[in-house]
Order: C-alpha cells, then sequence, then structure tokens
C-alpha cells in the first residue's frame, strides 16, 4: 500500500485503495496504522453504495446510530449522517446546511466523542466548499511548559446546538431539542490519546467556558488556544472532488466547514461517525 503526505501539518492520502473490493485484515491493518499516525487519511475516486461507505466503517469500530443528532441522520440508515444543503421535501432550506461551521471535534458534546468520521463527498460545487484540519497533537506539543500546566487539570464545557441555523422559528426549536438531548457536558483540555499516548489539546468553538469558571474569565484561554491551535502550521486545508472519503481523527484533530462556496449549488457529504470511549461529566 502507498502514502502520500497531505500536509506538513497532518494527512495522507491512501493511494491505490477500493473499499468495494475485498480487503484482509493486514491492509486494513495498515491502514489504520496510517490513520494513527496521521491524523487524517483521504482516500480518492470511491464511486461506492452506501453499504460499501457503511461497511468500510465499521473496520473502524462500532458505528454511532446518531440519537444525539436525530434529525440529520438519513431516515433509512441511522448510520449515515446527511450533511447536506439540499433542501427538505418541501423547498424549505435543509438544516444541514450549515454543519461544521466552526471548529469543533465531532460529538464532543456527548458522553462518547467519536473516535472517528468518515465524510464522503457525494456531490460538491463547482469550486470551494473546503475543510480545515488541525493537528491538536502538535499544537499540545508548541505549548509552553508554563501553558501545558496551566491548562492540565481543566475541563471545557462543550455545548450542542452552538451552529449557526437555517431560520429563527426551525433555529429555536432545534436548539431547544438539541440542549434537552445533549446537555452540556464537561470534557479535559488535554485528552491523552488511548492508543498512541499522545496528549492532545480539546477544545473547539462549541467551548465557551471551563469548568467552575465564568465565560468572561475562560473567553481569553479559550480564544487563545484555539488561535494558537489553528495556525497554518498545524492546519491542513482539504478541496474536495467528488468521490473523495476523508477519515479523520477526532480524539487528536479538529475540523471546520468553510462555507467558500456558491450556496445555490448543491454540496451534498454523507458521514459516518465511529463511536469513542466515554469521556467528561454533565454539568449540572
Ligand atoms: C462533519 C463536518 C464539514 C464539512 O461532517 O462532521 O463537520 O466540510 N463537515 O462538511
Ligand atoms: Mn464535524
Amino acid at each position: 500500500m502507498k502514502f502520500r503526505k497531505l500536509s506538513h501539518a497532518l494527512g495522507a492520502e491512501v493511494c491505490d485503495v477500493d473499499i468495494t473490493q475485498p480487503m484482509s485484515e493486514a491492509q486494513f491493518g495498515e491502514i489504520y496504522r496510517a490513520f494513527l499516525d496521521n491524523g487524517i487519511l483521504l482516500l480518492r475516486g470511491q464511486r461506492c453504495t452506501r453499504e460499501h461507505h457503511i461497511e468500510f466503517s465499521r473496520r473502524f469500530g462500532e458505528l454511532d446510530n446518531h440519537d444525539a443528532l436525530p434529525r440529520d441522520r438519513n431516515s433509512d440508515y441511522h448510520e449515515l449522517l446527511m450533511v447536506t444543503n439540499a433542501p427538505n421535501a418541501d423547498g424549505s432550506p435543509g438544516e444541514g446546511r450549515y454543519t461544521g461551521r466552526q471548529w469543533h471535534s465531532d460529538m464532543s458534546f456527548t458522553s462518547h466523542p467519536s473516535l472517528g468520521s468518515l465524510l464522503r463527498a457525494v456531490k460538491i460545487p463547482d469550486v470551494g466548499g473546503d475543510t480545515q484540519f488541525a493537528n491538536m497533537t502538535a499544537a499540545y506539543d508548541a505549548l509552553s511548559d508554563g501553558m501545558k500546566k496551566l491548562i492540565a487539570g481543566l475541563h471545557g464545557i462543550h455545548m450542542s446546538g452552538t451552529r449557526k441555523i437555517a431560520s429563527a422559528d426551525v433555529g429555536s426549536q432545534r436548539i431547544s431539542e438539541q440542549v434537552r438531548i445533549n446537555p452540556p457536558i464537561a470534557q479535559p483540555v488535554v485528552r491523552v490519546h488511548p492508543e498512541t499516548g499522545r496528549k492532545a489539546l480539546y477544545l473547539g468553538e462549541k467551548v465557551k467556558r471551563f469548568d467552575g469558571m465564568t465565560e468572561e474569565e475562560s473567553r481569553p484561554l479559550i480564544e487563545y488556544l484555539n488561535r494558537h491551535a489553528t495556525k497554518p502550521e498545524f492546519v491542513y486545508r482539504h478541496q474536495w472532488r467528488q468521490d473523495d472519503i476523508l477519515v479523520w481523527d477526532n480524539r487528536c484533530t479538529m475540523h471546520q466547514a468553510l462555507g467558500d462556496f456558491d450556496e445555490t449549488q448543491l454540496r451534498h457529504m454523507e458521514r459516518t461517525t465511529v463511536l469513542g470511549s466515554a469521556s467528561g461529566y454533565v454539568v449540572a
């Protein structure tokens, strides 16, 4: 199997792979090791069905049925999250059109944050619609010893329903539903990767304050750490091609959809989400 680096910061492309074909345990083992080593993997030209996407994803671990995001999952395949700007059947704007427009790690607002996600580009706009990824292990390593000490015991409170919304009406309904299903949850600001043993920052724009501190007190440090982690040297910007599958490790990367495209054009992506281990605690 051949791999090609995607950027200095993180990521590798897996060349000559076709997920519709049988793959031995040894071959998948190589892919999984590259996933751990590089944080994200790109598989180009995967002309496949939803079943292929789901089956390949299962090799990474048990899949999330997206009970935390019931409005966004496919009604026939609960393992598939629809990340699309396609309008609803009645012509109203789809709710998934602003998914991921802020720095985040998938499902951080739940008690089982995701291990990894596999996003498939089914239809992309003529230009743009890129996604950025940040290497949170490298970002952590680059901090001073003093800062590492300062943040060691901190927990960030991750809020669901912080995404930009389609319309005020649907929005407020959606947000109250989201918060009811997913109460605010405190996650360590520094997480130890269960497989590599490496420490990584775990933050993003869903975090508004640290547990035990006010928003006003927390904001400067949260903003600093997010700004630090998203410096160019820690970031890879992915320009999608149709039939790309991108796999990312949510335990040591975060990402953001840029929305840099003509929104009258269709951008349709489908995501599977691999369940991670339990993390965090619900805050009152
Ligand atoms: C996601 C997500 C970003 C994008 O699917 O988890 O954040 O660019 N998507 O669609
Ligand atoms: Mn996401």
